[in-house]
């Protein structure tokens, strides 16, 4: 499952990617890519792109990536819209391998 306290655990690698979101590191690409998004967090290297969380997100946060050669998956939720969040917490009920982390706190 991702680290609910991986803003204490790990340091950030991109300030901003080209969605506009954070990516809290280690990041080695393709195999790690790291845990993208800070409010709307999701662990890319443990996301097996089932998609529950794209369906469910009633505000559309999140828009799939291309992530070619990653093991897990070769796409990726990216919380592309985090700032849209409204703190509902179906993401991470439905997720299967419990990649996502919603800072509702
Ligand atoms: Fe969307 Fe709700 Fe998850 Fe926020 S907590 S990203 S609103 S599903
Ligand atoms: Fe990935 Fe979980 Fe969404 S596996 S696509 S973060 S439901």
């Amino acid at each position: 499952a991702i680290d609910a306290n991986f803003e204490q655990n790990r340091e950030v690698h991109e300030e901003e990617n080209e969605h506009g979101v954070t990516v809290w590191g280690p990041v080695d690409p393709p195999e790690q890519l790291g845990i993208h998004g800070t409010h709307v967090a999701v662990d890319f290297d443990i996301c097996l792109a089932d998609g529950a969380c794209l369906e469910d997100c009633p505000v559309d946060v999140f828009e799939w990536v291309d992530t070619p050669g990653h093991p897990e998956s070769e796409i990726k939720a990216e919380p592309a819209h985090e700032e849209q969040c409204i703190d509902c917490m179906l993401c991470v009920d439905v997720c299967p391998v419990d990649a996502i982390d919603v800072d509702s706190g």
